[in-house]
């Protein structure tokens, strides 16, 4: 059967006490329903609905380049009617796939197995015994262990109230039986709402065979209706990063201590200290060091190369053997090549630098070539913007830029060219020779300090 997966992400989610709609709230750095979507595509399904409506302009703006059917559900009247509002669009003869766009941690394997079972059931969803099922709704069942309905925490009886067993979202059935059982909900509850959960009841009575896929693994299943639950499935996730991480060879100073909102591959063993946060695509090559409080985004480490305290990095190549910081803020387009050592409180941006070129402090390099075995003063500045363009500069292999050099670009300074301690460099200086650019320092004979009246 065709396969059609619909998301309800309409809610507002009250209980977040946001502005940001719920399923916007970031898990890892991104969205609740872009991890609940990854899932979805993982079923390759012939379509994804998304029941939008509670911030739908900002929801639909946060998926631009995303080929989905966008439902709108203007009023949210419930997860019931949420799923009215895509079925119109679904062919009769579709498998249709509910889940939620608060529930990112289910793994798609789950899904499948959720799938295959609809071959010898009319409707099967997911449930999963908790400690503590507060606020989910419980599954009640009959005397013979059959599915007899789900009833809202909202709604529970003294003795429903302690039924551990709960609804984890997820359910799966043909079109055309949805499209019956929905049409038949009420909104005759606590909560005044048409509930998603009520077509149990309602195919159970039409005599239909409901089937309850129980899963072992509670934290798949976890909703996130606050901030603390948000936190807590944060947690559940950076755990399992951290796993896979150490997994594929990185020995982790506490692996409660490193958050990955992106992708990180380890290419051997290396050493992540803690407070490491990895963002967007990293690859660590076998003997990288990190040192504690690094951000790290969109880079590429070498091997052996070793990351100082408090160093943030994005869109970064370093080589073989690089040294970075500590307090080092390495920007988009930093090349490095190997051996390449950059120290505390230097910037850099959109430069290569070459093997064995050092700078150790105090500096900005942006817009620059630099070539190999040169040494960079502390407190050297590339001024590369004029107020409208930004220029580059080229500096050649084994030159010296002494301490306090303003380079003025566009400039060029000469292969083993030196240029003297606080120089403002404005024009080419040429290879292997001394430049200074500064002036003399001079003695005022017969200067007197003048002196304050004291009254
Ligand atoms: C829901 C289930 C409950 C289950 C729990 C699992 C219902 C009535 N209850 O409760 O049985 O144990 O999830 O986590 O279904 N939404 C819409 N439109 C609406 C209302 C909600 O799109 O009109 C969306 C929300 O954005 C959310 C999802 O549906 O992504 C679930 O809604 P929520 O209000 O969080 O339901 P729960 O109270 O958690
Ligand atoms: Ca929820």
């Amino acid at each position: 059967m065709p396969l059609t997966v619909v998301i309800l992400a309409a809610g507002k989610g009250k209980r977040m006490r946001s502005n940001l709609p719920k399923v916007l709230q970031p898990l890892a750095g991104r969205p609740l329903l872009a991890h609940v979507l990854e899932r979805a595509r993982e079923l390759e399904p012939s379509a994804i609905a998304v029941v939008h409506g509670h911030g739908a302009e900002a929801v639909r703006e946060a998926f631009p380049d995303e080929v989905l059917g966008w439902c709108l559900q203007a009023e949210q009247l419930g997860t019931g009617h949420a799923v009215a509002q895509a079925l119109p669009d679904i062919p009769d003869d579709h498998d249709v796939l509910i889940l939620f766009g608060d529930v990112p941690l289910i793994r798609s394997e789950t899904l499948r197995n959720l799938c295959a079972k609809l071959k010898s059931a009319d409707l099967v969803l997911l449930t999963v015994t908790l400690k503590d099922p507060s606020g989910y709704g419980r599954i009640v069942r009959t005397a013979d262990g059959g599915v007899a309905g789900i009833v809202e925490h909202a709604d529970v009886t003294h003795e429903e109230r302690l039924i551990r067993e709960i609804n984890a979202g997820v359910m799966v059935a043909a079109a055309r039986d949805l499209r019956r059982w929905i049409a038949g909900l009420s909104n005759d509850n606590a909560q005044g709402e048409y509930y998603l959960p009520g077509v149990v009841a309602l195919a159970v009575a039409e005599g239909a065979r409901v089937a309850a896929v129980e899963v072992d693994d509670t934290d798949e299943v976890l909703g996130i209706n606050d901030k603390s639950q948000l936190a807590e499935v944060e947690r559940v996730h950076q755990r399992a990063r951290a796993r896979e991480l150490m997994e594929a060879g990185a020995t982790l100073a506490d692996p409660a201590r490193v958050d990955v909102r992106g992708e990180v591959t380890v290419e051997g063993e290396v050493f992540i200290d803690v407070g490491a946060v990895f963002e967007g695509d990293v690859t660590l090559a076998a003997g990288v060091r990190i040192g504690p409080n690094c951000t790290i985004r969109d880079s590429r480490l070498g091997p052996d190369t070793v990351v100082h305290p408090n160093t943030v990095m994005d869109g970064v190549t370093a080589g073989r053997a690089c040294e970075l910081g500590p307090f080092a803020r390495l920007r988009p387009r930093t090349e490095l090549a190997e051996r390449v050592k950059v120290g505390n409180f230097v910037e850099i941006k959109n430069s290569q630098v070459g093997s064995g070129s050092k700078i150790s402090h105090l500096s900005y390099v942006g817009d620059a070539t630099v070539g190999r075995d040169v040494n960079i003063g502390a407190g050297t500045i590339t001024a590369n913007y004029d107020g409208a363009a930004k220029h580059r500069t080229t500096i050649g292999d084994g030159a010296a830029i002494g301490s306090g050099v303003m380079l003025i670009a566009p400039v060029e300074v000469g292969a083993g060219a030196t240029i003297g301690a606080g120089s403002t460099i404005s024009k080419d200086a040429p290879a292997d020779r001394l430049t200074v650019a500064r002036s003399r320092q001079v003695e005022v004979p017969g200067w007197q300090r003048p002196e304050k009246n004291s009254r």
